[in-house]
């Protein structure tokens, strides 16, 4: 179910139309839905872009200035860049006939799968490839985090896998082969990061210098970030967004605490649509913590690739359950019927299955206390890490951290 507001394509503004011409939809979230679109000559050589349409608040505006500095002053090849943003006055019209303005913000086309259409459809990922990704991944995040931005919404539905072939049977191979073609398949395959909608840029003041946890110093006592008019309800409804799987224990506690403010003080006053109060709690919970709360996902991104078990599910539950002779015989009924064309069974590790290496990089990423949790920038020099041949990256992350121009501009109003 997605909350996503998608104009049709007659309300497009004109200025939109006389640069792109749009060709489908290729994405939808909990807010955006984003089109594949070819730009029109004579603004370039008909390339094709991604345009996340959103509605204009102070989290797309948040979502552009970062992309923005990132993408002219720090590009980096598994981070989507900006191309530009066109803000649509009245671009649209909501159910209660209230006029919207929409952001169209023209995104670098990542083209492939989401990383999380590839494990729905197949489990488990081989071990070579997993090892691509997940290096690639850590350091991309890491990257970020040298620049003191936090993502905080890490998960397989946000990054975009290209160069694989799906149906290669070298993809799902757990070692290398003798004439090089897993680590050529390894070596195709490229990540993009996308979704900055939950991203913050933080200033040096916002981070604990006596921790190299990068945990946020900030009022804890200050909850009127947490609107009084959000209903328990409401509040409880954050369990429909996919995330809660990959966010870290103390960010679910923290929405645990919401609700618990939320119980003792609903005074519904203020009237916000069901999108902004997502926002608003989901960015509340997280916002009081640092850069360890993306390790955590991190962590819970890679254990969902070498297991093909979903996080927040207990791996070896989950996979006797899979395992179990009536769902087996259940799940082969209805291949025959269905005549499916998969080529490939899913496939399912246990955590005792796991390479040692592997199982002690997720095991750092995911404790649940986030002081004793490994960062993400630690873990480039983890041996898994550090060992994969498959990804030629420049490791080396930086010290100290050098801040965005853009960080400190809208956290006054709005954490
Ligand atoms: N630059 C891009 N290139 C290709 N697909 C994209 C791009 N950006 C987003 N998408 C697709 O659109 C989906 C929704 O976009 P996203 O930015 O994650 O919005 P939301 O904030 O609503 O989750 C993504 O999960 C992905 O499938
Ligand atoms: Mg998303």
């Amino acid at each position: 179910m997605s909350s996503s507001y998608t104009p049709k394509l007659d309300e497009w503004p004109q200025e939109v139309r006389d640069l792109y011409d749009p060709v489908r939809v290729i994405g939808k979230g909990s807010f955006a839905s984003v089109w594949m679109a070819t730009q029109k000559e004579p603004y370039c050589d008909k390339g094709q872009v991604a345009i996340k349409i959103i509605k204009d608040d102070e989290y797309a505006e948040r979502e552009i200035e970062i992309l923005s500095e990132l993408t002219s002053k720090h590009p980096h090849p598994n981070v989507v860049s900006l191309i530009r943003d066109l803000k649509a006055e009245n671009g649209g019209v909501s159910k209660d006939s209230r006029s919207l303005s929409v952001r169209f913000i023209v995104l670098s086309l990542a083209r492939g799968p989401t990383l999380n259409f590839i494990l729905g459809e197949f489990g488990a990922l081989g071990i070579v490839v997993a090892q691509s990704i997940s290096r690639q991944l850590v350091d991309v995040v890491a990257f970020l985090h040298d620049h003191a931005v936090i993502h905080r919404d890490i998960q397989p539905c946000n990054i975009i896998v290209s160069g694989g072939m799906m149906n290669d049977d070298l993809w799902w191979s757990d070692t290398l082969d003798v004439d090089g073609k897993v680590l050529g398949m390894a070596q195709q395959c490229h990540i993009t990061l996308v979704d900055f909608g939950f991203a913050r840029a933080l200033s040096p003041n916002e981070i604990d210098s006596d921790t190299w946890r990068n945990k946020i110093t900030m009022d804890h006592s200050d909850t009127s970030i947490i609107d009084d008019s959000m209903s328990h309800k409401r509040v409880l409804d954050l369990s429909a967004v996919g995330t809660r799987n990959y966010a870290a224990p103390e960010i679910l506690s923290g929405i645990r605490n919401a609700v618990d403010i939320l119980n003792s003080s609903i005074r519904g006053s203020k009237c916000y649509t069901g999108h902004q109060l997502l926002k608003r709690t989901l960015t509340a919970c997280a916002s009081s913590y640092g850069m360890v709360a993306d390790a955590f996902s991190v962590g819970a991104t890679i254990c969902h690739m070498v297991t093909g078990v979903p996080a927040g599910s207990d791996v070896d539950a989950f996979i006797a359950a899979k395992n179990h002779p009536l769902i087996k015989l259940a799940r082969s009924l209805k291949k025959r019927l269905k005549k499916s064309k998969r080529i490939r069974a899913k496939k399912y590790r246990t955590i005792s299955d796991l390479p040692g290496d592997v199982k002690n990089l997720i095991r750092g990423l995911t404790h649940r206390d986030p002081m004793r949790r490994a960062t993400v920038r630690s873990v480039t020099q983890h041996q898994w890490i550090k060992k994969s041949t498959t990804a030629p990256l420049d490791m080396v992350h930086r010290e100290p951290i050098a801040y965005l121009e853009c960080c400190g501009h809208f956290y006054k109003q709005y954490e």
